[in-house]
């Protein structure tokens, strides 16, 4: 993509790119809901991913533009809003610039910036905090300074918790912090703690997205991580991923159905992620598929966030010879499912998965084999590296 983004760069701003970044869209592995609720989850960075080039201009406006819309955004050098309508993608970079600053940390002024992608937007693969995370480095590039890891994923976090303004945990920028090839991203959202679990070899990781609404923002992801609070409050602990079973049966009398059900889903889901943590340990891939497919029933049953459409899908892929497992992938209400296939299940077998979706739901899902990826990292620095 390098030699794309700075072919549009100069056609857009007449002039070169000093700084160009990249960062890795995710799939979420198992952990559904689990991280704002200080629980574990692991997720892998895939190989389509979000590119930002940036040329500074101080004393200039901030100048933002996309591959997606091709329409130049400016903004005011000197102060940073929060934009509407067909400029809101902005909010990812702009958020980070507002995070940065509020951190003490220089911030450029003037810039030019474009950002392009092979990540689909929109698709509940994190195009967002793949943006958040490209554009956080390019900006540190170009002010000349440096930030641990982990502490730029937690920036992205609140950029998209402030300023964005969706109370998202930490998961899909970790994942496109941390990503390491050949590996998924195992995050201890308490700490939060990032490691990173080898994926067994012979897997393959496949993508099947609905294009049905993703609704992050419109407010459902706000409602249950309010009703999972809640849950919270009613158990007296401070997040659910400390609450058991057993305290929420006896809790079940006072707490309100949508709380009970909420924490019934994410109590069982912490588990199963630790429990697949040692699976993929030993190699039992039929156990981790079972884990992955009881996930999704939990998501679709207790946390009643599936569709027709994502469980059609997760049925048909579980039916399939070579699929070990399969679930939704994300925030749910729409947006993606993913399934864990020897190389057993090939092309032609997901084509007929594809095939008999688009019969039922008269559209056909955008079908991806993914491929792990490393973390975001920075492609052109202002040495010219
Ligand atoms: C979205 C959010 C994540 C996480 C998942 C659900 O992807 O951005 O923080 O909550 O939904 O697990």
């Amino acid at each position: 993509m390098t030699g794309p983004i700075i072919t549009r760069f100069r056609k857009l701003y007449g002039t070169d790119p000093e700084v160009i970044a990249r960062a890795p869209g995710r799939i979420e592995f198992i952990g559904n809901h689990t991280d704002y609720n200080g629980g574990p989850v692991l997720g892998a960075a895939i190989s389509r991913e979000v590119w930002v080039a940036l040329a500074r201009r101080p004393g200039q406006p901030r100048r933002f533009s996309s591959g997606e819309t091709g329409t130049v955004v400016s903004l005011p050098p000197d102060r940073v809003e929060r934009a509407s309508g067909s400029a809101s993608w902005t909010n990812y970079s702009v958020g980070m610039l507002a995070v940065f600053a509020q951190m003490g940390l220089v911030v450029p002024a003037g810039f030019d910036l474009l950002t392009m992608a092979d990540l689909p937007i929109g698709a509940g693969l994190s195009s967002s905090a793949a943006l958040e995370l490209a554009s956080g480095l390019a900006f540190l590039e170009a002010a000349g300074q440096d930030l641990p890891r982990g502490d730029l994923v937690r920036a992205a976090r609140r950029a998209e918790n402030e300023f964005v303004g969706v109370p998202v945990g930490i998961l899909d920028q970790a994942v496109s912090g941390f990503g390491r090839a050949g590996h998924l991203v195992h995050i201890d959202c308490r700490g939060p703690m990032f490691s990173t679990v080898p994926v067994p070899l012979g897997c393959a990781l496949w993508i099947f997205n609905t294009h049905t609404k993703h609704a992050l923002s419109d407010g459902l992801y706000a409602r249950r991580h309010g009703e999972c609070l809640e849950a919270a409050r009613a158990l007296g602990v401070t997040l659910l991923a400390e609450a058991t079973q057993e305290g929420l049966a006896s809790a079940r009398p006072r707490m309100s159905e949508a709380a009970y059900r909420r924490a019934r889903h994410i109590i069982g889901e912490c588990a199963r992620v630790a429990e697949t943590v040692r699976l993929l340990g030993s190699g039992d891939l039929a156990g981790v598929g079972r884990l992955l497919c009881e996930s999704h029933a939990s998501s679709r049953d207790w946390f009643e966030n599936s569709t027709p459409e994502l469980d059609f899908l997760v049925e048909s892929l579980a039916a399939s010879p070579g699929v070990h497992g399969a679930r939704l992938s994300g925030g749910g209400f729409g947006g993606a499912v993913m399934a864990l296939a020897s190389s057993g299940f090939g092309a032609s077998e997901a084509d007929r998965v594809a095939a008999a979706y688009a019969a039922r739901f008269k559209s056909d899902p955008l079908l991806l084999r993914a491929e792990t990826a490393e973390g975001a990292s920075l492609i052109l620095g202002l040495a010219g590296s």
